[in-house]
């Protein structure tokens, strides 16, 4: 699948403020292009500065229009200061696309886990969501509605060899849209998780020189015998912002190319 420019007729976010965390690559940067195209200022979270700036100005060169605000979610003070720069200069918060997430580029069994791996997957992937929510919420609560979407995996369903600490995280994530879908769905706030198979990204391909039969493995795993690019997710996120998807409460969208079927 090729990329689309930024700039076609139909949007259907005009007006619209969207963040994507871990958007500098990835599912994350598809995401971003894909929200801009639709119209939505776009807040984009990430560490690698020179990325960042690099899908910022690839949105304006389409029209669009895009902030980078350089983000650790794994720091407080990062994320308090994202979410103070999104309300001092757009007000408001419609989408937020919680989808910043690591995993160790090597597979440690349970016992082979060191207690600094285990906290850096777990305050990258689960606490920083949850950080990002707590953010998230009260201004969505205040604006009178509003659209989360997390990343959790076809992992966030089962467990997979040397992966505890990814698999631990994307279970979390699970249970907290859904707890977080039921506290809020009354107040308009929809929260849903999209469930990524294998995609085409720098954390898959991160993963070769260590399982150098993993594009393979993956590859065949899937249905359609393909790996899946990140554009594809974006899809089903842009979808679960629309009002099309206004009865989608707390769900899991699995994006994989029928690998879990
Ligand atoms: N690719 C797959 O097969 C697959 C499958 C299922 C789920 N997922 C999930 O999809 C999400 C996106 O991953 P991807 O596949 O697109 O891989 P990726 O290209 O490696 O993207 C990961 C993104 O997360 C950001 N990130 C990592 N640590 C961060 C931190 N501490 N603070 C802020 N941002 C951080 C990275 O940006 P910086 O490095 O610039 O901070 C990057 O933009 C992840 O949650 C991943 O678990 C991927």
């Amino acid at each position: 699948m090729t990329e689309r420019s930024v700039t076609l007729e139909k949007k259907l976010f005009t007006g619209k403020v969207a963040l994507v965390t871990g958007a500098t690559s990835g599912i994350g940067r598809a995401t971003a292009l894909a929200f801009a195209r639709e119209g939505a200022v776009v807040v984009l979270a990430g560490r690698r500065e020179h990325l960042g700036r690099e899908v910022q100005e690839e949105i304006e060169k389409g029209g669009g229009h895009a902030l980078y605000v350089r983000t650790d979610v794994r720091k407080l003070e990062d994320i308090e200061n994202l979410f103070q720069t999104i309300v001092r200069r757009y007000g408001r918060l419609d989408f937020a696309f919680n989808n910043a997430g690591v995993s160790l580029p090597h597979i440690p069994t349970v016992t082979k886990t060191t207690l600094e791996e285990w906290d850096l997957v777990m305050e990258t992937n689960l606490r920083g969501i949850w950080l990002c929510m707590k953010q998230e919420i009260p201004i969505m609560l205040e604006q009178g509605g509003g659209v989360i979407v997390n990343t959790s995996s076809i992992l966030g369903f089962t467990g997979e060899y040397g992966l505890s600490h990814y698999c631990a995280t994307k279970h979390g994530i699970l249970g907290l849209t859904k707890t977080a879908a039921l506290e809020y769905c009354s107040k308009n706030i929809r929260i849903n998780a999209v469930c990524p198979g294998p995609i085409l990204t720098e954390m898959l391909e991160g993963a070769v020189p260590y399982v150098p039969t993993m594009m393979e493995m993956m590859k065949n795993g899937t249905a359609v015998k393909r790996i899946g690019m990140p554009e594809e997710v974006a899809g089903a996120v842009i979808w679960l912002c629309t009002d099309e998807a206004a009865f989608m409460i707390g769900q899991e969208v699995v994006v994989d190319g029928g690998y879990t079927v």
